[in-house]
């Protein structure tokens, strides 16, 4: 990501400069100025964030929603108060066929789109044994097919200029998760097509990378623990904290700063990458999480 033009405005009133890579004000050059964004499901969590970092680099924004219209319309707000433009579009993934109508109405409105992040995804949260059919089917269209479709009606918008797509994946494509089986296998699914879409669209200038967060503070993830595992939240929280090497929870501003810089000048060479973003939680091996190997039991002997 391009930082820049720190001078004289940063001097404070009355004061000395700040010391190089200390300097403070309002002197910062949005490093995405100019550059239209589209992210879906960007009413709430890591895509609410997403819109708003993507905003305050100097980009214009269009998400989509599928229930959630006047958390959209506050995004929408806070977007504009950023002194961005905006845009929602109610856009339910279940229905891949209605992705290149709304992906319309974004270059229609901008004439232009240079980055992508399909973010949006749900799904049912049980025992592959007991999932039905259309569970199947509706999280594969919201996540997998509709990162396709997105990919193809932006397309044309895109081309000519250096592009960005984003996918959010998650570690349940890396690791078997209670209840997250037709998820997980949806983002093995999608990582899948991050590798393909770079191979095709690198010549073009476009690259395509997913974001892999562990677990994150949401309203998602409260539904997981709560509803799908049964478990306090909390306590679930407190555990997995003390779990994770860099000792606290995962945030959706994490998330979005890792989107940000993918989708600046810098991370131009990067494609085709899925890129953990998780504390070291899934750098542990089980054996160090049970402790053996940090306080082995009495008696034993090494070798
Ligand atoms: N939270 C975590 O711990 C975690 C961990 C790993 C990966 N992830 C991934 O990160 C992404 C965002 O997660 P999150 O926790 O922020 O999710 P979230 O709080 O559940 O929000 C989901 C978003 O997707 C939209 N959405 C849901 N169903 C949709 C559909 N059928 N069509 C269109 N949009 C739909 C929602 O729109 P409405 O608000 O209008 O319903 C909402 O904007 C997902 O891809 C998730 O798999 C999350």
């Amino acid at each position: 990501m391009r930082w820049g033009g720190l001078g004289a405005g940063t001097r404070p009133a009355g004061g000395r400069r700040s010391p190089p890579g200390l300097r403070t004000g309002p002197a910062r050059v949005p490093s995405l100025a100019g550059r239209v964004a589209l992210v879906t499901g960007g009413s709430r969590g890591v895509g609410r964030a997403v819109i708003l970092r993507l905003a305050a680099e100097g980009t214009d924004v269009a998400l989509t929603y599928r229930r959630e219209a006047a958390r959209a319309a506050e995004v929408v707000g806070a977007v504009e108060a950023l002194g961005r433009r905006a845009l929602a579009l109610l856009l339910d993934l279940r229905r891949p066929e209605d992705v290149a109508p709304a992906v319309a109405q974004v270059a229609e409105r901008y004439g232009r789109i240079d980055i992508v992040v399909a973010n949006a995804a749900a799904t049912a949260f049980r025992p592959l044994t007991e999932t039905r059919d259309r569970h199947v089917t509706q999280t594969f269209a919201i996540s997998v097919k509709a990162l396709l479709e997105l990919v193809r009606a932006a397309l044309p918008s895109m081309r000519g200029r250096p592009g960005r797509i984003v996918a959010i994946s998650g570690i349940d494509s890396l690791q078997a998760m209670a209840g997250h089986g037709t998820l997980g296998a949806a983002k093995a699914a999608v990582e899948a097509l991050v590798r393909s879409l770079a191979l095709e669209l690198g010549p073009e200038g476009i690259t395509v990378n997913a974001v892999s967060p562990g677990f994150l503070r949401t309203e998602g993830s409260r539904f997981y623990v709560e509803r799908g595992l049964g478990l306090d939240y909390a306590a679930t929280v407190a555990r997995l904290v003390a779990a994770t090497p860099r000792r606290r929870l995962g945030t959706p501003e994490d998330v979005a700063a890792l989107v940000a810089w993918l989708c600046g000048d810098e991370a131009d060479f990067l494609t085709g990458q899925t890129l953990v973003l998780d504390g070291g939680l899934t750098i542990r091996s089980p054996l160090d999480l049970v402790g053996e190997l940090r306080d082995p039991p009495s008696g034993h002997t090494p070798g």
